[in-house]
C-alpha cells in the first residue's frame, strides 16, 4: 500500500468517526425551546385567567336563568381553574423577569412595575370579588378583577415587543 492510500484511507476514517459522533446539546442551542416553553406557559395561564373571567362573564346572563344559586357555582368551579391559573402567571412572570430583564430602558422596567401592580389589584379583587356582602360590591370587585386583568395582559404583550 502507497503512503498516499493510507493516508486516504485514514482521512475516510476519521470522517466515519466524525458523522457517527454525538454531539452533546449546548445550553445556548436550547435557548429558542426554552423560551417557547416559558411563553406558552405564561400566555396558556392568561387565557384561563383572563379569557376565562370574559367567558363565566358572557355565560352570567344565561346562567341566572338556570337558577338562584347557579352563578356562585359557576364562580366556585371556575376558581378551581383561575387560582391555578393565577399561580402559574405568577411563577412564569417570575421567570420571564429572570429571562429578559436585563439591560432593558427605563420604559420597559417602568412598564413592568405597573403591571406588576395591576396583576396584585386583580388577585386582591378577584378574593374580595366571592366574599362582597352586596351586589354592588360583588360587581365592582369583579369589574376590578376583569379590567386589571385585561390590563396587565396588554402591557404583557408590549413588553415582549
Ligand atoms: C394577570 C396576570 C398576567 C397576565 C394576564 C400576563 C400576560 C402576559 C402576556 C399575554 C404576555 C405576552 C407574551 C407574548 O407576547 O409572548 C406577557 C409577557 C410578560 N409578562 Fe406577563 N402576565 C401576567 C403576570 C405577570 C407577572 C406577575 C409578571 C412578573 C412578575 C409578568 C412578567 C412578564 C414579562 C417580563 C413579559 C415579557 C416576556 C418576554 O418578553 O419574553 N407577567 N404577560
Amino acid at each position: 500500500m502507497t503512503h498516499a492510500t493510507s493516508a486516504a484511507r485514514r482521512r475516510g476514517a476519521g470522517r466515519r468517526r466524525a458523522a457517527g459522533t454525538v454531539r452533546p446539546v449546548t445550553l445556548a442551542q436550547l435557548a429558542p425551546a426554552i423560551e417557547g416553553v416559558r411563553l406558552s406557559l405564561h400566555v396558556l395561564a392568561a387565557t384561563i385567567w383572563v379569557g376565562g373571567q370574559l367567558t363565566v362573564a358572557g355565560l352570567l346572563p344565561m346562567v341566572r336563568r338556570l337558577g338562584a344559586d347557579a352563578p356562585r357555582r359557576l364562580a366556585r368551579s371556575f376558581a378551581r381553574l383561575s387560582w391555578p391559573a393565577y399561580a402559574v402567571l405568577l411563577a412564569t412572570g417570575i421567570w420571564n423577569v429572570v429571562a429578559v430583564a436585563g439591560g432593558q430602558p427605563t420604559t420597559w422596567q417602568v412598564l413592568l412595575g405597573v403591571k406588576i401592580g395591576l396583576v396584585v389589584v386583580a388577585g386582591v379583587a378577584a378574593w374580595l370579588h366571592p366574599r362582597a356582602t352586596s351586589a354592588t360590591w360583588l360587581g365592582v370587585w369583579g369589574a376590578v378583577t376583569g379590567l386589571a386583568s385585561v390590563a396587565a395582559l396588554v402591557m404583557g404583550v408590549f413588553l415582549a415587543g
